[in-house]
């Protein structure tokens, strides 16, 4: 199966059964995308597909088309030119241990693509399936309000 993950394609052959997180992980290396429960309760493996926020740990490869466009932590920016929420994230030093960030990241990527100007409901109904041990909450808050104000002057 061929899919076009962070702008480059790749081929896959695997078992239909295989979640795309280990995909990711295990076949093409891209590590950013993290395992935290297996169960969709965590968001930890949320990466985009064909520009919507999934749990790659529910992806199986069976349920992937031909060409689908798959974006993880790394293709979102680059350290040079980082996405407007990845520049969010590091002007307010959201990180704690890191471990759940970029999940939490391509969550709030994905929201703002859909909701450019989120509310504190809007912000909450969306990342409220993110969970982080390290209680960074009011920081991903306050880091999604200015990347969304930062896209909206760019
Ligand atoms: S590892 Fe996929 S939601 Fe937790
Ligand atoms: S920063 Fe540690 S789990 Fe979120």
């Amino acid at each position: 199966m061929k899919l076009i993950v962070n702008g480059q394609e790749q081929q896959v052959e695997v078992e239909d059964d295989m979640p795309l997180l280990w995909i990711l992980r295990d076949e093409l290396n891209i590590t950013g995308v993290k395992y935290g429960c297996g169960i969709s309760a965590c968001g930890a493996c949320t990466v985009h597909v064909n520009g919507e926020a999934m749990r790659s740990c529910q992806v199986t490869a069976d349920s992937l088309e031909e060409g689908d466009q798959i974006t993880t932590i790394e293709g979102l920016g680059t350290p040079p030119a980082l996405h407007a929420v990845q520049a969010a994230w590091v002007e307010h030093q959201v990180a704690q241990c890191g471990y759940c960030q970029s999940g939490q990241i391509m969550q709030a990527a994905a929201l703002l693509s859909e909701t450019p100007n989120p509310s504190d409901e809007d912000i909450d109904d969306a990342m409220s399936g993110n969970l982080c041990r390290c209680g960074t909450y009011p920081r991903i808050r306050a880091a999604v309000k200015t990347a969304a104000k930062n896209m909206q002057e760019a």
